[in-house]
């Protein structure tokens, strides 16, 4: 089987789905599993940007860059490439589901899902509020990530 593939989804690409990656690639890492891990945004605005400030510097306190990362547009083509893709909430969520081709493969469903206690809540958007949103958007992704990591170790055992 070939190695499984997560994109996570928000809105901009520049705050939740970028720590999400981060925090995937980093449990991931932990665990040894072997994962492609990439994110996108339903919308353009931010499209080759860096990760929002606030984002970079909660992924740094956790011991983990970001500055790298590049903002982009989620395609059509992402649903053949991933094997799941996961929305950061349900407005994106029903977004992807609109531009989801017939041949898309990728699994697709809502990030909290995977959370015991946290189905069918969104990870709120922290881009018009402060710092300490930040680290709770932080707390979401990861508690989420260490869900998907356990789930495709099971998977693959
Ligand atoms: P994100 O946050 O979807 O978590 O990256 C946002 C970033 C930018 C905007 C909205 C949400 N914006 O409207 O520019």
């Amino acid at each position: 089987m070939s190695a499984p593939a997560v994109l996570f989804v928000c809105l901009g690409n520049i705050c939740r789905s970028p720590l999400a990656e981060a925090a995937l690639r980093a449990e991931a890492a932990k665990m040894g599993l072997a994962v492609d891990v990439d994110s996108a945004g339903t919308g353009d605005w931010h499209v080759d940007c860096p990760p929002d400030t606030r984002a970079q510097a909660v992924a740094a306190r956790h011991g983990i860059d970001i500055s790298t990362y590049r903002g982009r547009q989620v395609t059509a083509a992402d649903f053949r490439r991933f094997t799941h893709i996961f929305a950061l909430d349900s407005d994106n969520l029903n977004n992807l589901r609109r531009i989801r081709p017939s041949d898309g493969g990728a699994a697709l469903g809502l990030l909290m899902d995977v959370v015991p206690g946290r189905e069918g809540s969104g990870v709120t958007d922290p881009y018009y509020g402060d710092a300490a949103g930040f680290d709770a958007t932080w707390d979401d992704v990861t508690r989420a990530a260490m869900a998907i990591v356990k789930r495709l170790s099971s998977i693959r055992e």
